[in-house]
């Protein structure tokens, strides 16, 4: 079972990096000064309060559904970039004759993905609203790049899934085998909570704002969703856009183009989600997702539980490397603090650069992440390869957090019983497609994860075999002498 296919996941982000993040740290802010001889423990919740909160929204679905497009209108309206910017994209893109393409340039910033109109590494960029501060992770739609979707994912709290109402698009994107069905059972799978399903491209003249159209996605697509596990009443929320044109975003859509629209605009849906609250005073937890040497060395990532501190001592998992948190950089920000939810730089001293993986978990001393070569998990299986048989003995590549290791399955324990969720009786020895299944998992290196009920973000996983998600699962136990 080849696994060469798999794409590489560093997802480094295509967004020009916060220049200011370069800048040394030596001129501390006012609000650094405001806190600089308070414990960090200390450093009153009132400050959090005047704080926007802070959302990472995944821009997924099927390749060319606008993802890119509507991230780049989204940073055009709320006024990040200007006219002359977007002329001079319009020139490159009609260069590459790409004419259609010139708003996604503003995600899409690197040449491979501007030639071929394809985006390819997650694209990351910020914006604000009345009441939150969002960090936009733009995913590729393409199926060889999933892995760097799943990073994507992996970091957000809420999805935008984008779906083309073009004639044939839809449909294209929609069936087995599209990315539409795979991105959506991944991004609940890898804890995407809520999910804005925009109905895209409404003004593409095969679709000229349709209600019946519009419908016609919405009821085919709702079904879907409910199996995959969103309760769509409370979770999704449909809306229909236009990216390119940047209708019904930030301001609702007139209506004399659509008057049978009555809901809210992108930006009123992005302000009104709620989120779960989160534990800032849970252990500490950040899956490292990236490493670079910037004066120290510096890691990437969301932290998952828990807040950080400048000064704090935590260790680096699976390793239970001793390190100190010499600064902390949120978005473009030095912070004395951070806590749930956040994407982080964190400089950090007492390790190497060439010491630390992607997959490693930045953790609290007192209650550090368990580490594990082995696991039980609950997995459904979503479509084996053809004429596969999922049995002791199948191999695939475990994503989990930002862990992605090749993995084994040693023995399957229990069938469940899709209608009664309760084990069968029946040994079993091999399951097929659309079973639920408990079986034991093991990797070859150490690796960082959490039980399931106790830590969702860090005990929930997808397993993939020649570069197709074949099973969505759940860590239900981990071996006793597994914590460290
Ligand atoms: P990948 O990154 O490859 O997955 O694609 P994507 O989802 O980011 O799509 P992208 O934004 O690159 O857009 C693909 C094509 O669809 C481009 O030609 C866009 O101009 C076109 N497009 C996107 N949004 C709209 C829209 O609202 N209306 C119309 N008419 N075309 C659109
Ligand atoms: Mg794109």
């Amino acid at each position: 079972m080849g696994m060469t296919d798999e794409v590489d996941t560093k997802s480094q982000p295509v967004q020009a990096e916060p220049k200011s993040f370069f800048i040394p740290f030596s001129l501390p802010s006012l609000k650094d000064k405001e806190v600089a001889d308070m414990d960090c423990a200390e450093v009153p919740d009132e400050m959090e309060s005047q704080k926007k909160r802070h959302l990472n929204v995944v821009f997924i679905g099927h390749v060319d559904a606008g993802k890119s497009t509507t991230g780049g209108q989204i940073l055009f309206l709320s006024g990040q970039v200007d006219d002359r910017t977007i002329q001079k994209y319009e020139k490159e893109a009609k260069d590459k004759s790409r004419e259609s393409w010139y708003m996604a340039y503003i995600m899409d910033t690197n040449e491979e993905e501007r030639v071929k109109g394809k985006t390819v590494e997650v694209g990351r960029a910020q914006f604000e609203t009345e009441t939150t501060r969002f960090t936009i992770l733009d995913a590729p739609g393409h199926k060889s790049y999933v892995p760097n979707m799943i990073s994507g994912a992996s970091q957000a709290d809420i999805g935008v899934l984008v779906i083309s109402a073009r004639k044939g698009e839809f449909e294209t994107g929609y069936e087995r085998g599209g990315q539409t069905r795979e991105h959506v059972q991944l991004a609940k799978t890898l804890g995407v909570s809520k999910l804005l399903v925009v109905v895209n491209k409404m003004d593409d003249h095969t679709v000229n704002w349709s209600k019946e159209r519009y419908d016609e996605i919405e009821s085919k697509i709702v079904p879907f969703l409910r199996s995959s596990g969103y309760n769509v009443k409370k979770d999704v929320q449909f809306l229909p856009i236009s990216g390119l044109v940047g209708t019904n975003m930030k301001t609702r859509v007139d209506k004399n183009i659509c008057p049978w629209w009555n809901g809210p605009c992108l930006f009123e849906a992005l302000d009104s989600v709620e989120v779960p609250v989160r534990d800032p005073k849970g252990s500490y937890r950040m899956p490292i997702i990236d490493k670079f040497k910037d004066m120290g060395t510096v890691v990437m990532g969301k932290v998952e539980s828990g807040s950080i501190c400048e000064g704090d001592s935590l260790l680096v998992m699976p390793n239970k490397a001793p390190v100190k948190v010499l600064a902390v950089y949120c978005d473009e920000d030095k912070v004395r603090r951070a806590g749930p939810g956040e994407n982080l730089r964190v400089r950090l001293s007492g390790i190497e650069e060439e010491d630390i993986s992607s997959g490693f978990v930045l953790s609290s001393v007192v209650k550090p992440i368990p580490t594990v070569t082995e696991f039980t998990a609950q997995l459904q299986i979503l479509e084996l390869l053809e004429n596969a048989i999922f049995t002791a003995g199948y191999k695939a590549v475990l994503h989990i957090h930002s862990v992605v290791e090749e993995c084994e399955i040693v023995e399957l324990l229990q069938q469940i019983d899709p209608k009664t969720k309760k084990p069968m009786k029946k040994k079993v020895l091999f399951v097929k497609n659309g079973a639920v299944v408990v079986c034991r998992i093991q990797v070859n290196s150490l690796i960082c994860v959490e039980k399931f009920s106790d830590f969702p973000q860090l005990g929930r996983f997808t397993l993939r075999t020649e570069g197709k998600t074949i099973a969505v699962g759940k860590v239900t136990d981990l071996p006793s002498r597994s914590s460290a």
